[in-house]
Formats: structure tokens, sequence, C-alpha cells
């Protein structure tokens, strides 16, 4: 399973890069707005900041919502650097885009997935990731891990070669219920890639280790 950060915040990316076992990043307009970036210059020289500090992909979102604009924008975020995966939306227009970007050999990762129909449908444009939003879906009383399941199921059913990235991931046991259920990419802050760490019994257990080392090696 591949570890992805779901942030733009370039601390939160430094860390999670210097634990070793970062894959990539995504950010969505929200993430940016968070940070305060804004204005298409800074914008664009953000991605190119976290593409500097990760090894992997770093989805960038697309604004426009017509299938001309997609291009123009994806086209360019593209050009940004060869890490960049342009992010585009479930919509009609965003699926031609992602058609367009798959057959000019530009990754894509459609984003916005909450059903096995939509997923179906961006596999078939060839989306390199499809982003269903499990979280989100947990919100309102629905089941995000249901959504994860069903899509690993029709994927294996026809050998899509898209990447089923979970995201909208709240907590830890999240990335563990999607590696169970077989999702390819987690994406979701660093505090549910470090909870993975944590276990009662392992801080008891390296405690008294120290301490019988130290009665010998006083
Ligand atoms: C996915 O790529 C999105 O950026 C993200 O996971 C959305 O998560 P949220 O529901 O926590 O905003």
């Amino acid at each position: 399973m591949k570890f992805f950060i779901d942030t733009a915040n370039l601390d939160q990316i430094r860390e999670a890069q210097d634990l070793g076992v970062l894959d990539g990043v995504t950010t969505n307009p929200s993430l940016m707005a968070k940070e305060g970036i804004s204005g298409k210059e800074s914008i664009l020289q953000h991605y190119k900041d976290i593409c500097e500090i990760v090894d992997g992909d770093v989805s960038a979102e697309v604004i426009a919502t017509d299938f001309d604009g997609m291009v123009k924008e994806g086209e360019e975020l593209a050009a940004l650097h060869d890490q960049i995966v342009v992010k585009i939306p479930m919509i009609k227009e965003g699926v031609k885009a992602i058609k367009y970007f798959s057959d000019k050999g530009i990754k894509t990762n459609c984003t916005l997935v909450f059903s096995a129909g939509q997923a179906l449908l961006a596999a078939k444009a060839g989306a390199t990731y499809v982003s269903p939003f499990i979280g989100r879906l947990d919100d309102i009383s629905s089941d995000g891990l249901s959504l994860i399941n069903e899509i690993r199921l029709i994927y294996d059913n026809y050998g899509f070669a898209t990447e089923i990235l979970a995201a909208s991931i709240r907590h830890t046991m999240h990335v563990i219920d999607c590696a169970k259920l077989g999702a390819d990419v987690m994406t979701g802050p660093l505090s549910s890639i470090e909870g993975l760490l944590k276990h009662p019994l392992t801080d008891i257990g390296l405690e008294k280790f120290l301490a019988d080392y130290k009665k010998t090696n006083a």
C-alpha cells in the first residue's frame, strides 16, 4: 500500500518524508487555501516546492470545470514537474479531460468519487488514480469502507489498472481497514500514519528492556 499525505503544509510534508515511508502527496483547493497560498504564480510555485520535498506523485487539482479549461490548466500543471498528477473532479467534462490526459500519457487523479459507478467511469476513462472519499461518506452515515470494497471487486473483475486511492481518511483505523480491503493507496493526515506506530505493549516492553540493561550495565 502506498502512503500519501493529504496536505499542502510543507512542514508536515517534510516530517512525513523524514519518516521514510511517504510515497506521495495529495492537495486540493481547500488545503491550499488553508496554507494561505493564493494567486496563480504562488500556487504553481507551491506545487514545485512540494515536488522538491517528496519523492513521488503530487496531485494538483484543476479549478476549471469545462473541458477546454481543464485541459489548459492540467497541461500547465503537468509541465511544472514530472511528479505532478492532474487532479480532476468526477463530472462529465472531467471524464472527457481524464480520457484526454490518459491518451497523452499524463497521470490523473479522479477526485470527489462517492459511488462505484463513478469509479467505474473513471477507470474506463483511464484515470491513474480514483479517489473515493471515505470519511465524507462516513460523515453522512454512509459506509465509506463498503465503497472501497465495491471498487476493488469491480476493478479486479476487469483488470483495470486504475489505482484505488482511499481519500478523506480520518484516522488510523481507516488506514488499516483500507489496507485489508486492498486499496492501493491511502491519503490522510500525518496523524493517521503516525497512529500506526502506537501500541502500549511496545512502550511497556521497551521500558523493561532498557531498565534490565541498566541493571547489569550501570
Ligand atoms: C483527496 O485527495 C482529498 O484531498 C481529501 O482526502 C479530502 O479529505 P477531507 O474530506 O478530509 O477534506
